[in-house]
């Protein structure tokens, strides 16, 4: 599996600039996007030009470098700009917990750089950047946990992108595949095309491809006749937000792909790191669902596919019962059965980074 580009990184010292991969111009061309002013940031995840749920923590962590760097004034007003920053930062998209860690974490710097004696500044971009390592460490080590499950000779089908694309590292469902793939482990994948905005199409594909992986894509509506046909053995995908019990919000069709695997039954699992978790949430009743513009189904892609004033219905996210997944491959080991008890367990267990 050879090194992908960057999806985000920081370019430069305490003066310097986010870069991101534009996801909405792939997979017909590779652009990056340079954002020097939070607004941009901001634009960027709402836009989805980087999506996926720890690589918007990542953007919001450094939008909040570039956010606060110009604050001038004494601590108390840094604090208040700190607070505005990261208030602005929260109402870009609403769903993906790691949005809302990663900035809870850059909230904690103000009073970690007192203590450790820090200047400010550098401790935001500190902060930013170790949030963003932490990740690559934790995809690897999902892949490594997960990688045993993956049938030699099998199929695997994904939904949505919880890949490199996704992360800052090597993604989280597709990182069980490519450490299955340096282990020599032979699998074919199935790509759900993931409507309305086709993230299996147009990025699970491109980075599997990347990377020299097996990969068919599927309409949405193939997956019950690929399972049928018995060409699937793993069903494997990503989450936005994980509640206290294991109900896990994902790229709206999980659920429907969850029912599907257990009528087949076929092993569902789902890949996340910690920051995924949300224990403060006893269920998948309280994770909030975003609802995107109706122009997405209308609209897609530019070209009109249903009528003008058609009532549309547009959640971007759907919440998996706990009781769909086989279990839930973390950083720290596999969590299965999926329960309370076994979450909160697993996830007091240390993660050693290597
Ligand atoms: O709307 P998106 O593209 O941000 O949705 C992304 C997903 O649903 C992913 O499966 C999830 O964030 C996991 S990414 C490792």
């Amino acid at each position: 599996v050879k090194d992908f580009p960057r999806t985000i990184e920081w370019v430069g010292g305490r003066d310097g600039f986010v870069r991101l991969i534009d996801q909405t111009q792939l997979p017909g061309a590779l652009h990056y996007r340079d954002c020097h002013e939070v607004e941009e940031v901001w634009e960027a995840i709402r836009t989805l030009r980087v999506r996926g749920a720890p690589a918007i923590g990542i953007a919001a962590a450094m939008g909040v470098v570039l956010g606060v760097r110009t604050a001038g004034g004494d601590r108390a007003a840094l604090d208040r700009k700190l607070e505005e920053v990261i208030s602005y930062l929260a109402t870009s998209r609403p769903t993906a917990v790691n949005l809302f860690w990663a900035l809870g974490r850059m909230r904690n710097c103000f009073e970690r750089s007192a203590l450790v004696g820090e200047p400010l500044q550098d401790c935001f971009l500190h902060e930013a950047l170790a949030i963003q390592e932490e990740d690559q460490q934790m995809c690897r080590a999902i892949g490594e946990a997960g990688a045993p499950l993956i049938p030699d000779g099998g199929g695997v089908l994904t939904h949505c992108n919880a890949g490199a694309l996704a992360t800052g590292g090597i993604g989280t469902a597709l990182a069980v595949l490519y450490v299955a793939a340096e282990q020599g482990r032979r699998f074919l994948v199935f790509a759900d095309e993931t409507r309305p905005l086709l993230q299996g199409a147009r990025l699970t594909t491109w980075e599997l491809q990347q990377a020299g992986l097996d990969v068919t894509v599927l309409c949405d509506g193939t997956a019950a006749q690929v399972m049928k046909e018995g060409r699937v053995q793993l069903v494997l995908v990503g989450a936005d937000r994980i509640a206290a019990n294991g109900d896990t919000a994902n790229k709206i069709g999980t659920y429907g792909v969850a029912v599907l695997a257990r009528a087949h039954d076929i092993p569902f699992y789902v890949a996340a790191p910690s920051s995924t978790f949300d224990l403060r949430l006893s269920t998948g009743d309280q994770i909030p669902i975003e609802q995107r513009d109706a122009r997405e189904v209308t609209h897609g892609f530019g070209r009109q596919t249903a009528p003008v004033g058609v009532a549309v219905y547009n959640p971007a996210f759907d919440v998996t019962p706990h009781h769909f997944i086989t279990g839930i491959i973390t950083e720290r080991g596999v969590v299965r059965p999926v329960n309370e008890g076994a979450i909160r367990t697993r996830l007091a267990t240390a993660f050693s980074q290597s």
